[in-house]
């Protein structure tokens, strides 16, 4: 949610921020703006719309050559999309005094700050609570001295709630200055050039040497020295990492939408989520899983936080963790979890599971789970990010980089890492005995060829997807695991084709849903298998019947050789037979094709689709 990009150095600082924002146009794409320092001047140009509003505009209106410089892509908060709430955000003054300011996060506290500007004479010239930064360095600024970084330190104590905040000021050429709490902000370190940005895809063409910042630090850059302090001022650790994937698997390579190469990748994702996780003694080892076996012997209750596709990801794992644990588990969406009084304690494992690592609500119910005692573990995508920093345990899923904001491979792989863990207790609870939890790893090892084998067959999928483009609602239904894959097929469908879409427990529609029922409203049915799971294969039978009495039109996700459905289906689509516990890896694949067609058959910009941002990093 908002992108950030800080440069200095040797290079031509606008074209490093411009292209750093449009590998972070993801996290925002209301507005785009960009300010760099030449000649002890400040020069800033910002655009509503989209990053390219802003290149069109550079193109008119070109800014100097400059080899410092910051930038920021939007997702609006405080005021509208407009010209004058994109930041950069600018303190009065002129060039050669006023100071920028970009930032990602909200500061609950500006209006109370922005009246004690106001009563001071301070003229505002946005709605945005960032604006509110730029003056109060600029008023603090004389008294350190011309010190960015130590006004900076300043300003972060008076401030509440998420920020990363990124400043330059012309009277300090060659200096940039970040700030972070709570929002995400990285170091990347190059020879004679340094920079700062939201996301290490940003700086990855130029290095892949990067520093995770802590909470509450002040970072200063120049070209050759990277100081990080606490709002103190006090020296900061910070800890290095390298980045461990490619500036191509960050570009679209090929494909005319990211969404189309992440579907693609699905069964790379998947084996690299396996990858490396048996040991020599053919035990169950998992990276960074800080808990001992004797933590996990004593664990009582599980409880998974996330959200959106995440927490759907944690739903599905519900039903193979307690199946091979017996521990119970709670799937919660993080936003109810953390604002309730949730009985969670020393022997309780809360998982957070999150693509991005830094989504607001999931990294609030992680901390009070921490705060309640709890065990906790991160299953995480995105390494240094947040959540994982903050958890006991963290399990990382190694999809590589998810561009597209609506979720597919980190979905599958979420699910891949979940069971890991689920196996892993098991492990250490004796409650699998060796040879089942060897034959389930087995079973997942087979999954990248079957989600491949999907992706070999989804043509007719697109088809159909373009034929219900005009349809006003679409229902999905599905049973035990093929329920929250259900309503990860509705989700999609909503947050790409702007349709009215549901997910339902195929067994719950006769409560109160089937009013819903009118003649041809498309029903997709997620069918349970009928070899490994024919009880609910015939429940599941017996709900198509009810919903196609009413006049439903169903599109049947089916195993192959499944016979007993094709009478009841209008539109039959095939996936190979799994065990029941896979059965989401590979269904999951066709409505993400779903979706993703019939939102480019309405026309809809599908890997950045209105009013959403990849990384959700306010509450
Ligand atoms: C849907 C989608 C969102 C995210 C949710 C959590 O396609 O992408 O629902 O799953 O915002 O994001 P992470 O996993 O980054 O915490």
């Amino acid at each position: 949610m908002c992108g950030i990009v800080g440069y200095v150095g040797q290079q031509q600082a606008l074209e490093v921020v411009v292209s750093g924002l449009r590998r972070l146009e993801y996290r925002g794409y209301d507005s785009a703006g960009v300010a760099v320092i030449s000649d002890g001047e400040l020069a800033v140009r910002k655009k509503a719309g989209k990053l390219t509003n802003l290149e069109s505009l550079l193109g008119d209106d070109p800014l100097p050559a400059a080899t410092t410089g910051i930038g920021h892509t939007r997702w609006a908060t405080h005021g509208g999309p407009t010209d004058a709430n994109a930041h950069p955000h600018v303190s009065e003054g002129d060039a050669r005094n006023a100071v920028a300011v970009i930032h990602n996060g909200i500061i609950e506290n500006f209006a109370e700050l922005r009246s004690e500007l106001a009563q001071a004479g301070v003229e505002m010239s946005s709605e945005t609570d960032t604006e509110v930064v730029a003056h109060m360095l600029a008023d603090i600024l004389p008294a350190t001295g011309g010190d960015l970084a130590a006004a900076m330190r300043q300003v972060c104590q008076r401030l509440t709630g998420a920020f990363t905040l990124v400043a330059i000021d012309p009277a300090c050429p060659g200096v940039v200055v970040g700030a972070r709490r709570n929002s995400p902000l990285v170091v990347g370190i190059g020879a004679g050039e340094n920079f700062l940005a939201s996301d290490v895809a940003a700086f990855v063409d130029h290095t892949k040497d990067a520093l995770e910042l802590g909470q509450d630090q002040v970072v200063t850059l120049t070209a050759d020295e990277v100081v990080v302090t606490d709002f103190e001022g006090n020296p900061a650790p910070v800890r290095p990492f390298t980045v461990d994937w490619d500036a191509s698997a960050a570009e679209k390579g090929g494909y005319d939408l990211f969404m189309l190469k992440e579907i693609a990748e699905q069964p790379k994702a998947v084996a690299d989520a396996l990858r490396g996780r048996v040991g020599p003694d053919g035990r169950l080892h998992l990276d960074e899983m800080r808990l001992d076996d004797a933590v996990l012997r004593d664990i009582d209750k599980v409880v998974v936080v996330a959200c959106g596709t995440a927490a759907h990801a944690g739903l599905v794992a519900k039903y193979a963790v307690e199946h091979w644990t017996r521990i119970p588990v709670e799937v919660e969406l993080a936003s109810e979890f953390r604002y309730r009084d949730p009985i969670v304690g020393p022997r309780t494992l809360v998982i957070a599971i999150s693509q991005s690592g830094e989504t607001m609500d999931t990294l609030m119910a992680l901390r009070h789970a921490i705060a309640q005692g709890a065990r906790t573990l991160a299953i995480c995508n995105t390494v240094g990010s947040t959540i994982p920093r903050e958890a006991d345990a963290v399990v990382y899923t190694y999809a590589g980089p998810e561009i597209a904001v609506a979720s597919t491979k980190a979905f599958l792989t979420q699910i891949i890492a979940a069971y890991l863990v689920g196996l892993y207790l098991a492990q250490a609870r004796e409650q699998l005995d060796p040879s089942a939890i060897a034959r389930i790893l087995n079973e997942l090892a087979d999954m990248p060829q079957k989600v491949d084998l999907v992706l070999d067959t989804v043509e007719p999928v697109r088809a159909l997807a373009r034929r219900f483009a005009d349809a006003t609602s679409v229902l999905f239904i599905g049973r035990n695991v093929g329920y929250p894959v259900a309503l990860e097929g509705a989700l999609k469908l909503k947050e790409l084709a702007y349709m009215h879409a549901e997910g339902f427990a195929a067994g719950e529609l006769k409560h109160g849903p089937i009013a819903l029922i009118e003649e041809g409203t498309p029903v997709v049915v997620i069918v349970p298998s009928p070899v490994s799971s024919p009880l609910l294969h015939d429940k599941m039978l017996s709900n198509v019947q009810e919903v196609r009495a009413r006049g439903a039109l169903i599109i049947a996700i089916a195993e192959e050789g499944d016979d007993r459905i094709t009478p009841y289906a209008d539109h039959c689509i095939r996936v190979p037979a799994v065990p029941a516990l896979m059965q989401p890896l590979v269904s999951t694949v066709p409505l993400q094709v779903f979706a993703c067609e019939m939102a480019t058959a309405k026309g809809h910009d599908v890997d950045q689709p209105r009013n959403l941002a990849k990384s959700v990093t306010v509450e």
